[in-house]
């Protein structure tokens, strides 16, 4: 009974229409009626107790192998069980003689999804090769690979679970629909976690090299070859070819006006910083020592999965680590991540709002925190972005153009209770639990 009502809780998610939009003329608000939770299309699981009909296509693994297990010969950055690492970097990954972590590419029944960081520590073990992970794996995987600080590993392991995964269990699907070992309610019946796939949850327009979902029948996940051909073409004429943060500031820019003037659903609302900052992950988690190495082509095609198709273009592969890669030194945290995403806004700084129909932009005129008449402040700080990232996460958050989105209860108090420590000697000011 009391599982029941907790579920109830998690699962009731109640929308608000934005009172300012609901009167505009000839705003076309089908295509998001249509798809009123942003499943992707064609994506739940198939296999035992699965309830995704005939369509359905998200594989289903009965092997969970779990993330290797943490091995005292390799410590990487010795985050254990989830706990915070010593955060000292500069760590060669996988380890010589460390078999556990070497790249295994996935098979037919595993899942993988938008996300090269994740999809690489699955491809290494650092998550379970199945795809399906968990709080404590991500928090780990995050440290001991890549030394993103424990601050930083939590934040967006906590961010990907509220949004696309289960706050009881804590698992995550790092692609498709997979409730049924996702949730505390295998049946799925309350509701559906949807995966990292899922849009407009974390997922959003604009992404580096994946395509508008409703330009792409509800595929926002797939690599697409052309697009990462576009990014490097970037690359050259900005910065002598590497994807360095100049790069990445304008390449983004240009993707916002291309969704701006193709996607007639297009979205752009407060939780698009986030892509700001996994965009910053290309210039300063990637390449070898991180900052000090360099973004090259070599070194971002190999976690990027993409391969010249010898016609300009690129197809994909399994995402890997390169040969002989060593991660930061120094992590990679909330305060770093915070003024990289200062820095691509404040270069080419872009409205929050969205299209209601092609050619019909609306700006978000409702001020959500320092977001107001759809901008950030001129001279906005890390600090503020910061204090930012935490009300994104905790507050309700302008959803789609025409909703506010309200976080259940549970998931509110499960974020809070994960957030408020983290968070705590920012200065910013917490929401108490
Ligand atoms: C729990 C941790 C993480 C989660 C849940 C997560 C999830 C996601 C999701 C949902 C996207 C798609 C965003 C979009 O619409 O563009 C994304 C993009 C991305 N993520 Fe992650 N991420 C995590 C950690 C990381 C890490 C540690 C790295 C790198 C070391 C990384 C690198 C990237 C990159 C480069 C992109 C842009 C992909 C593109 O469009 O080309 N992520 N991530
Ligand atoms: C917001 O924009 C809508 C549509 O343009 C307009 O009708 C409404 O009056 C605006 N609201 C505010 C508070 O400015
Ligand atoms: C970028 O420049 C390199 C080196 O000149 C070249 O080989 C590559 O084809 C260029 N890539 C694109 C997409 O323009």
């Amino acid at each position: 009974m009391i599982l029941s009502l907790l579920s109830l809780a998690y699962f009731a998610t109640s929308v608000t229409a934005w009172a300012w939009i609901a009167n505009v003329p000839g705003v076309d608000l089908s295509a998001i009626y249509a798809h009123p939770e942003y499943l992707p299309k064609h994506r739940r699981q198939t296999g035992p107790g699965g309830i995704g009909g005939p369509d359905a296509i998200c594989p289903f693994n009965s092997d969970h192998p779990g993330a290797a297990p943490y091995d005292p010969d390799f410590p990487y950055t010795g985050s254990i069980n989830g706990l915070p690492g010593t955060g000292i970097g500069g760590v060669q990954v996988p380890a010589p003689g460390d078999e556990a972590h070497q790249f295994t590419p996935p098979g037919p029944n595993d899942i993988r999804g938008p996300c090269p960081g994740m999809n690489t520590a699955a491809n290494h073990n650092f998550l379970s090769h199945d795809g399906i992970t968990n709080l404590a794996e991500l928090v780990s995987a995050q440290q001991n690979l890549y030394n993103l600080a424990y601050d930083l590993a939590v934040f967006i392991a906590v961010r990907g679970i509220a949004l696309d995964g289960d706050v009881v269990t804590t698992k995550l699907s790092i692609g498709c629909d997979a409730t049924e070992r996702t949730s505390i309610d295998p049946t799925g019946t309350l509701g559906r976690e949807p995966g990292l796939d899922a849009h407009n949850k974390f997922e959003g327009d604009t992404s580096l090299t994946r395509r508008d979902f409703f330009l792409n029948d509800g595929d926002a996940y797939t690599f697409q070859g052309d697009m990462f051909a576009n990014m490097y073409r970037v690359a050259n004429e900005t910065s002598n070819g590497l994807f360095d943060r100049d790069t990445i500031a304008v390449y983004r820019s240009r993707r916002y006006d291309e969704s701006l003037a193709d996607n007639a659903n297009f979205y752009f609302g407060p939780k698009a910083l986030l892509l700001y900052g996994a965009a910053s992950f290309i210039y300063n988690v990637f390449p070898v020592f991180g900052p000090e190495g360099e973004a090259n082509i070599d070194t971002v095609s190999t976690f990027y999965g993409a391969v010249p198709d010898g016609n300009g273009g690129y197809n994909h592969v399994p995402e890997r680590i390169p040969e002989n890669w060593f991660n930061r030194r120094v992590a990679y945290g909330i305060a770093e991540i915070s003024s990289e995403i200062a820095y691509q806004y404040g270069r080419f700084p872009k409205l929050f709002g969205g299209n209601v129909g092609k050619n019909n932009f609306l700006a978000l005129n409702t001020t959500f925190r320092i977001i107001k008449d759809g901008k950030l402040p001129d001279e906005v700080t890390a600090k503020d972005i910061t204090c930012l990232l935490y009300q994104i996460a905790t507050d309700n958050v302008p959803g789609t153009v025409a909703n506010e989105v309200e976080l259940p209860l549970q998931v509110l108090t499960w974020v809070l209770t994960q957030l408020n420590p983290i968070f705590q000697n920012t200065g910013c000011p917490l929401r108490i639990i």
